[in-house]
């Protein structure tokens, strides 16, 4: 059994502080890709407010494809030209949008998603993955939340590449 404490009213810096270590535990000496991005698409869910949906996407034959997920059922195969996840991996930069209506292109798997953080998950350069936020708020993620899910994805990349 995994007891995890999340610091859920803790400022964002303990927040992700605490979200890495456990992550960094969840994964430690587990090969199996689809395990770790399953538990740490749980983890995200259980450690950060405010949000509806929580997961990957990843890259298949140049297409992405839904991975492990928190949420509502969303759509399976994300092309590199399409979306928020879409321009995270074509760019290799994570993309952080305040308001999903106003980004060209964003694609809804839930229509109460108002804001949004997509973050790439690299290894040996090349994007494997993303890992896809999204809040029922509007303006709800900023850079400490990009900075925290950079480390995530720092962490993602050793433990499915
Ligand atoms: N909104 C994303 C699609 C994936 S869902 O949010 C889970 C996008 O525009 O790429």
């Amino acid at each position: 059994m995994y007891d995890f404490a999340p610091l859920t009213d803790a400022p964002k810096p303990e927040l992700y502080e605490e979200l890495a270590r456990a992550a960094q535990a969840l994964v430690e000496g587990e090969p199996d890709a689809v395990a770790n991005m399953a538990n740490l698409a749980a983890l995200i869910w259980q450690f950060v407010p405010d949000l509806n949906w929580s997961g990957f996407y990843r890259m298949v034959e140049d297409e992405l494809v839904l991975g492990p997920f928190i949420g509502k059922p969303a759509c399976i195969r994300i092309p590199l030209s399409s979306g928020v996840c879409g321009a995270a991996a074509r760019t290799g930069e994570t993309q952080l949008v305040p308001d999903v209506h106003a980004f060209p292109g964003h694609i809804a798997c839930d229509a109460d998603s108002r804001s949004e953080l997509v973050v790439p998950v690299v290894v040996n350069g090349k994007v494997i993955a993303v890992i896809d936020l999204d809040s029922p708020l509007p303006d709800r993620f900023d850079d400490e939340d990009a900075k925290g899910f950079a480390r995530l994805a720092e962490i993602t990349a050793r433990a499915i590449g």
